[in-house]
């Protein structure tokens, strides 16, 4: 069992997806067949941690709660913290600082889509001392924090937003930080756009010597949905790998279930409740020890 707790930041306005987020937050828009946040929530729970809180802004907390309740149909415990204006990544540890009560944790972006089958394998490398984050290469690094590596392969520093990237590898949008994430935060001062840079405080951990940087390989996924095209890329993704392996992607009751956090009858509970969708059908599958 893992003392580390989790956040889910989805603050902010969206407004580079407008209009379609002027009505919803956009971690809640839909990947294929679920609500995004669902993949990061996935992600906190196949690193097993149950006790997660999720940052929104004060108007769509409302809608958050609807969609997720207090996570006990997951077996988790939801907390809801307000971020009443998007003040950058590093400004989440300082809200969440009661919540977190000195703990490690890992901090995920609600918009952040990861998929492979390592991962939960990967997050149980992380020490609950220092910090780690994970470099993904990708095709466009100046839209990120992206790692520059010294030619012994040690990282150097990490740039955010570069107008030349030293490197390929961006920084995903998951951090596990020890406790002293939110004192260290609450250092970080703001940067020419105005945000707490999550950069600044991984920084500091550079600092000390105590930020692992580990690469995610080439056989994950690692997907944006920052724009319209990769919000429907993602979307795509997800329908291709389902309809093929006839398994579910980011899906919580069944890594709950998996996770041994809920039962059989909770699992038929949550068939029932989603009916005749294939996802109802999918949740009443999983109780077949034979499939
Ligand atoms: C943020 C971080 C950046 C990180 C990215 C991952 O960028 O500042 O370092 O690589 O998330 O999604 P933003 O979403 O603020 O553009």
């Amino acid at each position: 069992m893992t003392t580390r707790k989790g956040i889910i930041l989805a603050g902010g306005s969206g407004t580079r997806l407008h209009p379609i987020t002027e009505g919803v937050s956009k971690q809640l828009l839909p990947i294929y067949d679920k609500p995004m946040i669902y993949y990061p929530l996935t992600v906190l729970m196949l690193a097993g941690i149950r006790e997660i809180a999720v940052i929104t802004t004060p108007h769509d907390q409302d809608q958050f709660r609807r969609a997720l309740g207090d996570g006990a149909r997951w077996g988790v415990a939801l907390d809801y913290i307000v971020q009443e204006k998007p003040e950058g990544l590093a400004q989440a540890y300082v809200l969440a600082d009661g919540f977190l009560g000195g703990a490690p944790s890992a901090m995920v972006l609600g918009d952040n889509i990861f998929f492979g089958h390592g991962l939960p394998e990967l997050m149980a490398g992380a020490p609950e001392a220092g910090g780690t984050v994970f470099g993904y290469h990708v095709a466009d690094p100046e839209r990120y924090g992206v790692v520059d590596f010294a030619p012994d392969g040690t990282v150097q520093s990490i740039v955010e937003k570069p107008a030349r990237a030293p490197s390929n590898y961006a920084v995903t949008g998951l951090y596990f930080l020890d406790g002293t994430a939110p004192e260290r935060a609450r250092d970080v001062t703001p940067s020419e756009r105005g945000e707490l840079e999550i950069t600044t405080l991984l920084e500091t951990y550079l600092a000390d010597g105590s930020l692992r940087v580990e690469k995610m390989g080439r056989g994950y996924a690692w997907l944006d949905t920052g724009t319209h095209t990769s919000l429907l890329d993602a979307g795509n993704f997800v329908r291709t790998l389902q309809q093929r392996q006839g398994l579910q992607a980011g899906c919580p009751e069944e890594v709950a279930y998996q996770q041994g956090w809920i039962d059989a009858d909770a699992v038929a509970a949550m068939a029932d409740r989603y009916g005749k969708t294939e996802y109802g059908t999918y949740l009443g599958k999983l109780l077949d020890p034979t499939r």
